[in-house]
């Protein structure tokens, strides 16, 4: 099927859309993101998203082509154009395409950004055979740029370590900085300790989830112990639980580590309620 998608301010179909080769997004990785799920045909804390995108574009000096407003229009029409009823929306603004190739930054006067949106349909996103069994990760040195809390699309390390997990027969990798476990390649991580919730503080080291921060404030509403700071790759190993946040994933178990089960090697109580919580919650609030 020939999907809807939206390009500087058309919706097209997805083989007449185009960027042009000067597109610094596409030259110089010069480009933000946001994804956002979508289930029953509503988006999943669209606010938390559009705020980071502000501080996302704020940080790196770059303009947005759309006010937050016409932002959410935007994500709605696609969501009803292309019938998602659960699945993702992918946004993307770059600092446009200047003509040529540069390394200083265009006129934002005379260079507009580029901003393109596009629908993923992933029927039974929310009921996941994954999250039944959980996932099995590695650990890998983490080698990316130090400004990870800005969601920029240069994402080629973290698809490197994809890869690595999959040629070590896993399903995704840990990134791991002077011992310490700093966040999953595309995603937050987090371990267990009796009722206790530990996952990295924020910081400019990791990508700051909105995932993570609404499933923080549900486990506090819900009395849940949360301490944020980092553990070890050993420590993670010796959890009684493990799990990562995303907006693709929601709460998803992490039962293998480098080959050792963590815990019992199957979904954790604390880790199932919580996915529950969750996807209850966000449900409730999707716009
Ligand atoms: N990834 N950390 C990294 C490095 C990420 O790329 C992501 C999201 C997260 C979780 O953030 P959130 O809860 O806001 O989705 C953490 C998205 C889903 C992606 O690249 O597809």
């Amino acid at each position: 099927m020939t999907r809807t998608v939206y390009v500087n301010g058309d919706y097209l179909p997805e083989t007449e859309a185009k960027i042009s080769i000067f597109d610094r997004g596409f030259l110089m990785a010069d480009g933000v993101y946001e994804v956002t799920s979508v289930l029953d045909g509503k988006l999943i804390d669209f606010g938390g998203h559009a705020k980071r995108l502000e501080r996302s574009l704020t940080e790196l000096d770059m303009a947005s082509p759309v006010t937050m407003d016409e932002l959410l229009e935007i994500h709605r029409e696609l969501v009803r154009a292309n019938g998602i009823v659960e699945g993702l929306v992918y946004l993307q603004i770059t600092r446009g395409a200047p003509g040529d190739r540069d390394f200083v930054f265009p006129d934002p006067a005379t260079t507009p950004s580029t901003i393109v949106l596009f629908t993923q349909n992933k029927p039974g996103l929310a009921d996941s055979p994954q999250s039944k069994v959980g996932m099995k990760v590695i650990g890998i040195d983490d080698i990316r740029w130090g400004r990870r809390d800005i969601k920029t699309v240069q994402l080629l390390y973290p698809s490197m370590g994809k890869m690595m997990a999959k040629k070590a027969g896993v399903d995704d990798a840990w990134l791991i900085e002077d011992g310490f476990v700093t966040e999953g390649t595309s995603n937050n991580a987090y371990i267990v300790k009796g009722n206790r919730i530990i996952t990295r503080n924020l910081g400019n080291d990791i990508l700051h989830g909105i995932t993570r921060a609404a499933v923080l404030r549900f486990a506090r509403e819900a009395q849940m112990e949360i301490e944020e700071r980092a553990f070890t790759i050993d420590e993670a190993k010796k959890a009684d639980e493990a799990f990562i946040t995303s907006a693709s994933a929601f709460v998803m178990p992490v039962v293998e580590i480098d080959g050792v089960a963590v815990g019992a090697g199957t979904p954790g109580a604390v880790t199932r309620r919580l996915r529950e919580i969750y996807l209850d919650e966000s449900r409730r609030a999707a716009v």
